[in-house]
């Protein structure tokens, strides 16, 4: 049994292999915009969905600019099975159910906060080489687009900058590196700095223990500014906690060895994630980490909120994750694309994210986004391999 299911698995890798990668997927862009030249802005009504904003901006940044945004580690197989591993699994749509209402049901909260759809933009440093406004958009967008924006430690404008940008009230993440070397104080000013700012929890990054080799990045000289190997454990977790009476959220889980320890630990949450395949090639996404977690440890769930990211460019991407239990899904590039456009075109990116999403849900016959379980995607569809070859998932 587990023979013939090798044998499938292999025929479907073979099959697959067999596909060219396309960073987008040829949906017309090039035939809708004859006339674009090198260097142009597109118009941002010519933007139709997400992979549109990566075609606008590659086109119009500066070559330097844009490859920093669009780098992965190694040869970048990560990056690209970010995106690709979302199509090995197809739903299961039901179908005479009435979903009338879908498009009322993207709510949720997350830690607590409540926010108009069940995404977020991931932190991603230098905004900058997109526009000049840098952060300054994204918060702005999300404010108005009532999502969570999480600014990144390494952003263009800084934590003081970027808050005094936010409207009344809203809610952000502020992600932070942490220098395990570094004496507490040092730590602990940092964490008062973000509180002093008004961010309402610190999502400490723990998947870039050592730099990423990022061959792309170092053809344009636009690697990582610094070279680290930290010491980070479950330990210098505890003690960090206690330096401040933000909730440190934890950026980075790959495994659900890590997942559970971050149970044990009480983290009040995780975001599954292989830093959009920069860090480590190879490392995997963070949707066959959840389908781990789903298959060796589903309480984990149930047991803190979990959020993930890493090549989401679609709704049905985004209806995926949450079908495993995700709370809520996080972009980085497609933002920082968007951004190219200033506020406007995050606002419009965050617009189609939540239109597909709605549809999407509709068209396979969920009347409520928030309710979503793993029925709604034949998980046997992958050749993932699960579990040593075992099928995993409700069908
Ligand atoms: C240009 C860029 C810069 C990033 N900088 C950071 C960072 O400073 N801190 C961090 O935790 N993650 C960083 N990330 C990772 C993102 O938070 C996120 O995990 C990743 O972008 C998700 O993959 P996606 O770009 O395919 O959506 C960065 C990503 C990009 C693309």
């Amino acid at each position: 049994m587990i023979k013939s299911a090798l044998v499938t698995a292999a025929l479907a890798t073979g099959a697959w292999a067999a596909r060219p990668f396309l960073n987008e997927p040829d949906t017309g862009i090039q035939l809708a915009l004859p006339d674009l030249t090198v260097g142009e802005l597109p118009p941002l009504d010519a933007m139709v969905g997400l992979p549109d904003f990566d075609y606008a901006a590659r086109n119009y940044l500066p070559i330097r600019n844009y490859t920093y945004y669009r780098n992965g580690a190694g040869g970048e197989w990560s990056y690209r099975n970010n995106m690709e591993i979302f199509h090995q699994f197809r739903f299961r749509p039901r179908s005479m159910i009435d979903i009338s209402n879908v498009n009322q049901t993207l709510k949720t909260t997350i830690l607590g906060h409540e926010f108009s759809a069940p995404f977020f933009i991931s932190p991603a440093a230098r905004a900058g080489y997109g526009h000049p406004d840098a952060e300054l958009n994204l918060v702005k967008a999300a404010g108005a687009q009532d999502i969570l924006y999480m600014p990144a430690l390494y952003a263009t404008k800084t934590i003081e900058e970027i808050a005094a940008a936010k409207k009344e009230g809203q809610v952000v993440f502020q992600q932070l590196y942490l220098d395990s070397t570094a004496d507490d104080e040092i730590t602990k000013a940092l964490f008062d700095r973000t509180e002093a700012a008004g961010a309402d929890a610190i999502v400490f990054t723990i998947d870039s223990a050592a730099n990423g080799n990022r061959q792309r990045a170092a053809r344009f000289d636009v690697g990582s500014a610094f070279v680290s190997y930290e010491a980070y454990s479950w330990e210098y977790y505890d003690k960090v906690r206690n330096m401040t009476d933000l909730p440190i959220i934890l950026k980075g889980i790959g495994s659900v060895e890590d997942a559970k320890l971050a149970v044990e630990h009480k983290v009040p949450a995780i975001i599954l994630s292989n830093h959009g395949g920069r860090q480590v090639d190879g490392s995997q996404s963070s949707l066959e980490t959840a389908l781990e977690i789903h298959a060796e440890a589903p309480e984990v769930f149930e047991q803190i909120e979990v959020y993930a990211d890493g090549g989401v460019r679609y709704g049905a991407d985004v209806l995926k994750l949450l079908a495993l239990g995700v709370k809520a899904v996080g972009l980085g590039r497609p933002f920082m694309y968007a951004n190219v456009f200033g506020q406007e075109g995050v606002e419009k990116a965050i617009e189609l994210l939540k239109t597909e999403i709605a549809y999407d849900a509709g068209n396979i016959g969920v009347p409520d986004v928030s309710k979503i379980g793993p029925e709604a995607v034949n998980w046997r569809t992958g050749f993932c391999g699960f579990g040593g070859g075992k099928p995993q998932g409700p069908r």
